[in-house]
């Protein structure tokens, strides 16, 4: 008794989107799940975070696994999960909501697909904090995802024609958790305008096509002045973006990623924000993604 799935990693906020926009990406992780005569739930990792991450109950696939037995109240002598990772580990490209939608959905399958997508989705949410990574985790595409009574309610849509990313990727991590220490309690009411008129804008270009709103669409001023500080030459990394021709950039998810939005050369946007990070004495490398 096997089960495979594959989980895209993801990019949220996209700028002024905080909390609420996601898009997948063509970069993803596979878990297997197989039935074990040994008790309790292993893990074993391949590829990104190999050694690095826990094979305890603190490991969120073993959390969303436990979670599906939980509400399905199935019993299995012991099950073992072989993540292959190809998402970076703690970057802001989603490893954890791939973690936990990979463990929801196989703990799916393997119980009869007792639950819902929807129901998927709150309980994904439930262990991340915020759904706008683990919305397009399991949806693909673009999602806008709200909550409301602990229950996540989504937009899901894929844009009129294609537009590209280039991640780039510096070689330290950043948790989540950091990264949202330093977010004030309050912000002031210009910034909260800031930002609503951004957001609306972003899923407006996005939903049309509009690519070229996208420069202005991707502005924030919620989270990402207060995470500068925690990426070394980020703001000079955004700019050579724009300048070498991106539509727009901005910080994916908590970061340290930085993502550009492309339909020209995305290499040559790469090149330039990889060599950007390096004048701040960061090492970086650029991928290259698609929308899931
Ligand atoms: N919206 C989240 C944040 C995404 O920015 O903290 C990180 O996983």
């Amino acid at each position: 008794n096997t089960v495979k799935i594959r989980v895209p990693g993801t990019t949220a906020n996209c700028g002024p989107g905080f909390d609420a926009v996601g898009i997948a990406c063509t970069i993803y992780n596979e878990l297997e799940l197989t039935l074990s005569p040994q008790a309790g739930i292993s893990l074993e990792v391949a590829g990104e975070g190999a050694g690095a991450i826990p094979a305890d109950g603190s490991n969120v696939a073993i959390k969303a696994v436990q979670m599906v037995l939980n509400k399905t109240g199935r019993h299995y002598p012991g099950i073992a999960l072989k993540m292959v990772n190809n998402i970076p580990l703690a970057r802001g490209l989603g490893s954890s909501a791939a973690a936990i939608v990979g463990g929801l959905v196989a703990a799916n399958e393997l119980t009869g697909c007792q639950l819902s997508k929807q129901e998927i989705l709150d309980m994904a949410t439930s262990i991340e904090g915020h759904p706008d990574n683990v919305a397009p985790a399991i949806f693909g595409g673009i999602t806008v995802s709200i909550m409301d009574s602990g229950s996540a309610k989504y937009l899901r849509f894929l844009p009129p024609k294609d537009f590209s990313m280039v991640a780039v990727i510096p070689e330290f991590n950043l948790s989540t958790k950091a990264a949202r220490r330093v977010l004030p309690e309050s912000v002031p009411f210009a910034d909260a305008v800031f930002n609503v008129s951004r957001s609306a804008l972003l899923v407006g270009a996005l939903c049309t096509g509009e690519f070229k709103l996208l420069l202005h669409a991707l502005e924030d001023r919620l989270h990402q002045p207060y995470r500068e500080k925690l990426i070394p030459g980020m703001a000079q990394v955004l700019t050579a973006a724009r300048q070498a021709g991106a539509l727009g950039a901005a910080l994916s998810g908590a970061g340290p990623c930085l993502l550009a939005f492309t339909d020209g050369d995305s290499d040559e946007v790469g090149q330039v924000m990889v060599k950007a990070f390096n004048i701040h004495k960061i090492k970086a490398r650029y991928q290259l993604l698609n929308i899931d």
